[in-house]
């Protein structure tokens, strides 16, 4: 942790005070305690199937599979506590005023929604902010999207998604904050914060920390595949960032979809009982996925539905999401005295707590007239366009090709992202979820090149055919988005040539590449990282002319590099940025914005390296030994780019890395500093990182762990001091062999530096 308030803290201050309330919520919030007393006296008050009501979570949305019809029968029978997949305000109302005025006990509803990363303005996708290394953007930028959707009727989401992403294969890696458990950690309490603030309240949003746990570790990278994850892995990465989100206060978890070590999520009583609850203290709810109470027999865990629910309950599970288990077999199960009435009130207690927290008893409604102008805020837009300059990762950079020049006369967009509204704003938007065009126009990169260059510029595009998944995600077929045929060789040869003779024009080429917003996200795991279609051919042809290439990447995890890195001059890592990406795009590509994020992930060569990651064990022969070692034999074994790594429009130089005892008692901390000085002629932000590696021990420790890391400005020829603390909270790791959490005597490493290989290194000894 650093000691001090950097620039970012200011800028962070100035972003939520521009975003001070906007519901007008008069309610006043009510302490944990004040909902427990209320919560209390209400469930004495509550019939069996008013309580498994409660525990209901019904689809907002009417389909085949999704539960088939409206649940307002359910609701005026007090049998839907919660609504998912709702965002149209007038409906949220309408099932409001029948919950609360045509219910027995006029228990309002709880509307959940996916508020990823931002509502109607959409910020970066979760990758992309964990990229600037800043947690205040997180914070900010979820700050703001609670806003917008308590203001439109949204009071929870299943918002912070922080599993731990080791393998580019698994298309969820760009929901999360990458592989990195100290980062991710980091990452996951800014996004409480930034939904729920200080305590939940009127003005806020539940948060839900998900998919409880180890759903990044599905095998071979496939989506909802089995996890095999042992314990210590487990506490020493996986559940890190979940349990700092319940330590900054979340209100809710979600379970994930698949087995943990042979034993479904949504059932294990271990995850959801003897670690959440009676180790970290967790007081709040826990919601399975979307019909994972249901799934539990199609996992071949539970027998029959009732089966279900019971595993699913006694496990510790609070909510079941759209499959109606709880609904149809709880009553029957609490009746026959199989689920003690014990049991169902410790379940049902925590929901009426949140709604009691979240002011909904005084405040049910949403008030319409105010929703446009909430979510058309232009401060939203403004901070959207910020954060995504501060996200992007300045990936190659030769013979400082970038930033472009503003006199530009004649440029070369290529690509099929390089136009694309539906493609830059990334997955789990509002419209992109519900189809219809965004009311907030996203801004392409191609718009954000014009607006920036002027009229006078000549700008040529040749976008090539659409991307398109070979196999369409459920979404995409609910949308009506149908896979498009792969051009044939002569439609390739014909758009090949126009991208050349585009090139061949132009001062400069801007290739804008990468993925479909709709080629990440759920359902979306990848066997090879190549960029799909025909745009690495496009890519060739533009760099064949000689003219210096420009690769813009919107993409939702790693793609293959390798041709890119050797041959094209400069790569720009945009992930989706948003709403105002291309704006933030340009912004970075002219210098506006000097480029300052970093990978949150090990950037892999090839989809056959993956799992990657840079915080493994030692082998007994490393890469670097001249023979037997664990290395590919047609392949390195490291990254493209390593974890933490990026580049800026300035250089920088680290030094002086002292530590204040060189030697001290497991008990005890010490101080460690390190100069970092701007040795480049333009300001910017560098990111320091200090990691450590613990020699020896009770179980073998990780070649590197990132122990801190502070993101600062930095003016030409400036110097900053920063200082890191490591105590027990950075040396301590729960081994395998003594089962506990402890610091243990010992060397060890410490270094820091601007990336996962940084060599200014220094020695910690530990003693008893
Ligand atoms: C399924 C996804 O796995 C989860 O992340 C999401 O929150 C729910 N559906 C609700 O949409």
């Amino acid at each position: 942790m650093r000691i001090g308030m950097g620039m970012k803290g200011i800028w962070m201050a100035g972003a939520l005070l521009a975003c001070a309330s906007v519901t007008g919520a008069q309610a006043a919030s009510i302490s944990h305690e004040e909902a427990h007393r209320r919560a209390e006296a209400l469930l004495k008050q509550m019939t069996v199937e008013e309580k498994v009501g409660q525990m209901n979570q019904s689809s907002g949305i009417t389909m085949p599979g999704l539960g088939g019809e409206k649940p307002d029968a359910l609701i005026t029978q007090g049998k839907v506590g919660s609504v998912l997949w709702l965002t149209d305000v007038k409906e949220i109302n309408r099932l409001q005023h029948l919950a609360v005025e045509r219910s027995r006990l006029h228990i309002p509803i709880l509307f959940g929604f996916d508020v990823i990363h931002g509502y109607r303005t959409i910020f970066p996708v979760p990758l992309a902010m964990a990229s600037s290394w800043d947690p205040t953007v997180e914070e900010a930028a979820q700050h703001l999207a609670g806003q917008d959707a308590r203001a439109a009727g949204i009071q929870w989401t299943f918002t912070p998604m922080v599993d731990i992403a080791r393998d580019a294969r698994w298309g969820r890696m760009v929901e999360g904050a990458g592989e990195d458990p100290y980062l991710g950690a980091a990452m996951a309490r800014a996004q409480v914060r930034g939904f729920q603030g200080a305590e939940l309240g009127p003005d806020s949003v539940l948060a839900c920390v998900k998919h409880y746990a180890g759903y990044g570790a599905a095998d071979g990278g496939r989506d909802y595949d089995s996890s095999y994850v042992p314990e210590d892995l487990l506490r020493n990465v996986y559940l890190v960032p979940f349990h700092a989100a319940e330590e900054a206060g979340a209100g809710s978890f979600m379970s994930a979809y698949m087995d943990l070590n042979d034993v479904p999520a949504t059932g294990n009583h271990w995850l959801l009982t003897e670690v959440l609850r009676d180790e970290w203290g967790f007081k709040g709810f826990v919601v399975s996925d979307a019909f994972a109470v249901a799934s539990l027999q199609t996992h071949g865990y539970a027998s029959d539905p009732q089966d279900a629910a019971y595993k699913a309950v006694t496990a510790g599970l609070n909510m079941d999401m759209a499959s109606l288990t709880f609904t149809h077999n709880l009553p029957a199960l609490v009746k026959s005295g199989k689920v003690t009435d014990a049991q169902l009130d410790a379940a049902v207690l925590p929901i009426l707590e949140a709604k009691y927290e979240l002011g909904l008893f005084d405040q049910p409604y949403v008030d319409e007239s105010k929703v446009d102008a909430t979510l058309s805020r232009p401060e939203g837009l403004a901070l959207e366009r910020r954060i995504a300059g501060r996200s992007m990762v300045l990936l190659k950079n030769s013979h400082r090709t970038l930033p472009l020049s503003a006199t530009l006369n004649k440029i070369a967009v290529i690509g099929p992202l390089a136009d694309s509204t539906k493609d830059i704003e990334g997955g789990w938007t509002v419209e992109g979820l519900f189809g219809g065009a965004s009311k907030n126009h996203p801004v392409t990169v191609l718009a954000g090149l014009k607006a920036k260059l002027g009229a006078q510029a000549q700008v040529s595009v040749v976008p090539g055919p659409a991307l398109s998944r070979v196999y369409p995600s459920m979404l995409d077929t609910m949308t009506g988005n149908k896979p498009l045929p792969q051009p044939t060789a002569a439609e390739t040869a014909d758009w090949v040539a126009k991208a050349k003779a585009a090139a061949q024009q132009a001062d400069v080429v801007v290739a804008v590449m990468g993925e479909g917003a709709n080629m990440s996200g759920e359902a979306a795991s990848r066997a090879t990282l190549d960029l799909p279609g025909i745009q690495l051919q496009m890519l060739e042809a533009a760099v064949e002319t000689g003219k210096p290439v420009v690769l813009v990447l919107e993409n939702g995890r790693p793609v293959d590099l390798r041709w890119a890195e050797e041959h094209v001059a400069a790569i720009l890592e945009a992930w989706y940025p948003g709403t105002e990406g291309g704006n933030a795009v340009a912004d970075v590509l002219f210098g506006d914005v000097n480029p300052g994020g970093k990978l949150p992930v090990s950037w892999p060569r090839s989809a056959g390296q993956e799992p990657l990651y840079y915080n493994h064990n030692l082998t007994h022969e490393p890469e670097d030994r001249p023979e037997f070692t664990s290395r590919y034999w047609d392949l390195s074994s490291k990254p493209l780019y390593p974890f933490g790594y990026g580049l800026s429009y300035t250089s920088f130089k680290f030094t002086n890395l002292k530590l204040a005892n060189k030697s001290i008692k497991t008990g005890e901390a010490t101080e460690v500093q390190v100069d970092v000085t701007n040795t480049g002629k333009a300001a910017g932000d560098a990111v320091a990182q200090l990691y450590i590696h613990q020699r020896a021990g009770s179980a073998s420790r990780p070649v590197r762990q990132l122990k801190g890391f502070e993101r600062l400005s930095l003016k030409p020829g400036e110097t900053q001091t920063l200082k890191f603390t490591l105590g027990k909270h950075e040396l301590s790791f729960w081994s395998p062999q003594t089962k506990v959490w402890a610091v243990e005597p010992g060397v060890f490493d410490v270094w820091a530096g601007e990336d996962s290989t940084a060599s200014l290194h220094t020695e910690l000894t530990v003693t008893e």
